[in-house]
């Protein structure tokens, strides 16, 4: 048999509901103190239910978690934050270590490249053409590749021999002075004969002579890479003059 509830029953006379009495607000371990005492217990409760179990409620909206969380943005810090700079100490490492890296394939990159590029000197060819005997006459000095090689194309009346225009003092070019039949360096006035032997100014001694031969097809070849000195006695020997 169901029991028998009275009507006019009081909501502190109903202890099945497990509802703390008005006076005992706060001594529940689930109610708080400031929590009002409730009025009207089991009708507040049913309120309360019916709106948990309506789904477009607030409270049953506010009890079922939405598919997707939106983050909440994170609030700028300020500047007095202590961790600003810890951040910007954090960026300047990686920035130091990202220059550090860059450096280090830059000179690198550069050492591979230089390696490339052998430290030759590219000098111009010591080896000349300097035409055919007839073009030179007997007992003359040819200037024609003077500027050019740096040599004059010498002939007397037996022999064509190219000779170096460079003063053995200092260096410096001498000038063929035709109307003193002499070279003439304009530096220390040093002066050399038609065979170039020195006889007057500081030159130590004559002016070389390069290497000279006939190619197949009858040219001159002057090579400036191989010298004639006087006095070592290498005026005597084959290719440093060319008979004609
Ligand atoms: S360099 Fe020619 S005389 Fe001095």
């Amino acid at each position: 048999m169901a029991e028998e509830i009275d009507k006019n029953a009081q909501p502190e006379d109903l202890p099945f509901l497990g509802i703390p009495r008005p006076e005992e607000a706060g001594t529940h371990p689930t109610s708080t103190s400031n929590m009002p005492p409730m009025k009207n217990a089991p009708e507040e409760l049913k309120e309360m239910a019916a709106k948990a179990a309506d789904p477009s409620s607030a409270t049953a909206r506010k009890a079922t978690p939405p598919a997707q969380v939106r983050m909440a943005k994170p609030l700028a810090k300020q500047d007095d934050d202590p961790g600003t700079w810890e951040f910007g100490r954090r960026n300047f490492l990686r920035a130091a270590g990202w220059m550090s890296f860059f450096g280090f394939i830059s000179v690198a990159s550069i050492g591979a490249l230089r390696m490339m590029f052998p430290r030759t000197l590219y000098e111009p060819p010591k080896v000349f053409k300097a035409g055919v005997p007839k073009e030179y006459n007997p007992n003359t000095v040819s200037e024609k590749y003077k500027d050019t090689e740096r040599v004059w194309i010498c002939r007397d009346e037996e022999k064509i021999f190219a000779l170096v225009a460079i003063c053995t003092h200092l260096g410096c070019t001498p000038r063929w002075l035709a109307s003193e039949g002499k070279f003439k360096c304009p530096c220390h006035g040093s002066g050399f004969t038609p065979e170039g032997i020195n006889f007057e100014g500081p030159a130590p001694r004559p002016l070389e002579r390069a290497k000279i031969t006939l190619t197949e097809t009858g040219e001159l070849l002057v090579d400036k890479g191989t010298t004639f000195r006087y006095e070592n006695g290498d005026w005597d020997k084959p290719d440093s003059f060319l008979k004609v």
